[in-house]
């Protein structure tokens, strides 16, 4: 996986986070599926010139990498997202597996997970440039800055 569209992103802005997230196909969380994307089968694509949206949340941004409506994909999706100060994810799980690589910036990870110490209470887990985590199938989770 590349490092995406790094260039000015993140670095000049305290508290933003951007993240790859790497997501079974069946993911769907985003409420919209980008109706207006159109397909794109070329092989080599520059991730700057690809359809980017923030579905309506300042700060927030969302780039789908490979996915099942634009790219045909039928295994796993992956994203690229950057939040600004104050963006958070809603509450929310999938019926996939989630591996998230944090390319720059710093945030939380709120897990609620039968695989915790505590199973049923939820735990806020910093994560930072250059870690990565994975969310297991169903655990509820949020990602906020
Ligand atoms: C993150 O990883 C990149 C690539 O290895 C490295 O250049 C950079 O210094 C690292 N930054 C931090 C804060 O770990």
């Amino acid at each position: 996986m590349g490092t995406g569209p790094t260039a000015p992103a993140a670095s000049g802005h305290r508290g933003s986070l951007l993240l790859a997230l790497l997501l079974g196909a069946a993911a769907a969380f985003l409420p919209l599926a980008e109706p207006s994307c159109p397909r794109d089968n070329s092989l080599v694509k520059d991730i700057n010139q690809m359809h980017q949206s923030d579905y309506g949340r300042k700060g927030f941004s969302h780039i789908t990498i490979a996915g099942a409506l634009a790219h045909g994909m039928r295994e796993v999706e992956v994203w690229l997202q950057t939040f600004g100060p104050g963006q958070r994810t809603p509450i929310h799980r999938h019926s996939c597996e989630e591996v998230f690589v944090v390319l720059k910036g710093r945030g939380t990870l709120l897990l609620g997970s039968t695989s915790l110490q505590y199973p049923g209470t939820p735990q806020e887990i910093p994560v930072f440039q250059n870690s990565t985590f994975t969310v297991p199938v169903n655990d509820p989770h949020q990602i906020y800055v």
